[in-house]
């Protein structure tokens, strides 16, 4: 596939096959794509918590709110919740943290191509209870968590459609979800 086909695949995936579990040689791949990503001064403030038991990755997942705008929705059915967590963190006593918010983008971007690339499905979730969360992995208090991305195998149809005004993402009644993104005209300001 080349690069911008895998672009394209990588969405923002929500419901997976749970019976397929992803393993520990896989999680450390994804921390190496993690790791190897652009960092500002490269400081690399960033520390990760990889999750892949069944049983962490069912507590892990009571804390994870999905998919605010669709309101009929509560998130996927057991069977098809994610089986391997990547919890990412920023370590506060780092040099230039200020920028691990942006550093965070990119290597969560490194590990759902990485993870695409080899037909695993992702979601970067921030929308979730870091309280709970931080008791679960026992991160401590030096480190600060920014997301949270769930992987496993895809089950769903995720569609990229040209947006006409409305940016929110929606469901047909198969199950099909459509995800409007800005044409190149819409955000390409000029070219000079
Ligand atoms: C920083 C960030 C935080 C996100 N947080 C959540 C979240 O809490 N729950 C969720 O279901 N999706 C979350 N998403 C996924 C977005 O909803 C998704 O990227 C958007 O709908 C566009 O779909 P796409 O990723 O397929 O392009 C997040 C995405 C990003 C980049």
């Amino acid at each position: 596939m080349n690069m911008l086909d895998l672009i394209k695949k990588t969405r923002s995936y929500r419901r997976f096959d749970n019976s397929r579990k992803l393993d520990d040689v896989f999680m450390s791949e994804l921390i190496d794509a993690a790791r190897l990503a652009q960092s500002a001064a490269n400081a690399q403030p960033l520390r990760y918590v990889a999750v892949n038991t069944d049983e962490m990755c069912a507590k892990i997942y009571q804390h994870l709110r999905w998919a605010g705008r669709l309101k009929d929705w509560d998130g996927p059915v057991e069977s098809e919740r994610p089986v391997a967590y990547i919890c990412v963190y920023a370590d506060k006593e780092a040099p230039a943290v200020a920028n691990a918010v942006v550093d965070s983008g990119i290597s969560m971007q490194n590990m759902c191509l990485y993870a695409m690339e080899k037909g695993v499905g992702s979601c970067m979730i921030g929308n979730c209870i870091k309280k709970e969360i931080n008791g679960l992995t026992g991160a401590g208090d030096r480190y600060e968590l920014l997301w949270v991305v769930a992987f496993g195998y895809p089950v769903e149809n995720v569609v990229l459609t040209d947006c006409e005004g409305d940016v929110a993402y929606y469901r047909d009644k198969d199950g099909n979800h459509f995800v409007p993104k800005y044409k190149s005209e819409d955000v390409l300001l000029k070219k000079i």
